[in-house]
């Protein structure tokens, strides 16, 4: 099973609705795809139609009682499964800290579902506690967006040498999201194929869009409402970008 997480410690910068997208997409190739809502605001719970009732309490997933399939709810998508969040996620980070080794214990967590989902996408909340160096440290990809700013990369360059200092940066990619081509800025930024700070760019970029914000009001992933748009399509190169990146770690 391969575990990938949408992580940048600024919130508003897409990872909820990269997490939904990107999920989808793998569950529509036909790979069980499990998508793990993280944060409390529960904005990918929201997306895919959850609700609180269908979120754990965050020491049912610690304890290693229940198995995060025994937890996860089915989307409305073939493939698609949940583990939805709501408030009670928020002691995720506190009840993980417990453990006598939060790093083996969010592993064992993982593994214990490798025959029931191939890929676990994971939309972390917007801040960078213990909890976001321990679950870097567990999984296979981080995929950090921002958008192709001068401001927004100078305020995750702090994020990314913290990660560069504690030797988990080899593991994250930078990926451009929200780029408006009318900009001479955003063009320059995506085309160079220099790094961000230190950490390596997707060639894949996602364009500013309004179809992006519609999710939230459909409550569905992009590719169902707006199929074939340029967004959908940007979304899919992404997919099959960031998937051959993890079958060749
Ligand atoms: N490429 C994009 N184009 C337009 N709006 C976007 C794009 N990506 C995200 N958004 C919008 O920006 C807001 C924040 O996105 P979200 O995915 O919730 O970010 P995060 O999870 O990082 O807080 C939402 O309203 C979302 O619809
Ligand atoms: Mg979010």
């Amino acid at each position: 099973m391969k575990t990938v997480m949408f992580y940048n410690q600024k919130g508003g910068v897409g990872k909820t609705s990269l997490a939904v997208n990107f999920a989808y997409l793998a569950a529509s190739e036909g790979f069980r795809t499990l998508l793990w809502d993280l944060d409390p605001q529960a904005s990918a719970t929201y997306i895919l139609r959850g609700d609180d009732g269908d979120s754990p309490k965050a020491s049912k997933i610690v304890s290693e009682e229940y198995s995060l399939d025994e937890l996860a709810i089915s989307s409305n998508y073939a493939n698609l499964f949940l583990l939805a969040s709501s408030l009670k996620m928020r002691l995720f980070a506190e009840k993980l800290a417990e453990a006598k080794n939060p790093r083996r214990r969010l592993t064992r967590i993982l593994e214990a579902t490798k025959d029931e989902f191939d890929l676990t996408v994971i939309d972390a909340p917007p801040n960078l506690t213990d909890l976001s160096e321990t679950v870097i440290s567990a999984i296979d990809l981080v995929v950090v967006p921002l958008q192709p700013s001068p401001l927004a990369i100078r305020s995750s360059q702090v994020m990314i040498e913290h990660l560069e200092s504690i030797g988990l940066s080899q593991k994250c990619v930078a990926l451009y999201n929200m780029v408006d081509q009318r900009r001479a800025g955003h063009r320059s930024a995506i085309a160079t194929e220099e790094p961000v700070g230190k950490l390596a760019k997707l060639r894949s970029y996602i364009p500013y869009s309004a179809d992006i914000e519609k999710m939230a009001i459909s409550r569905e992933p992009l590719p169902i409402i707006a199929t074939n748009s340029k967004s959908s399509v940007a979304m899919e190169g992404l997919y099959n970008e960031i998937s051959n990146l993890i079958y060749a770690r």
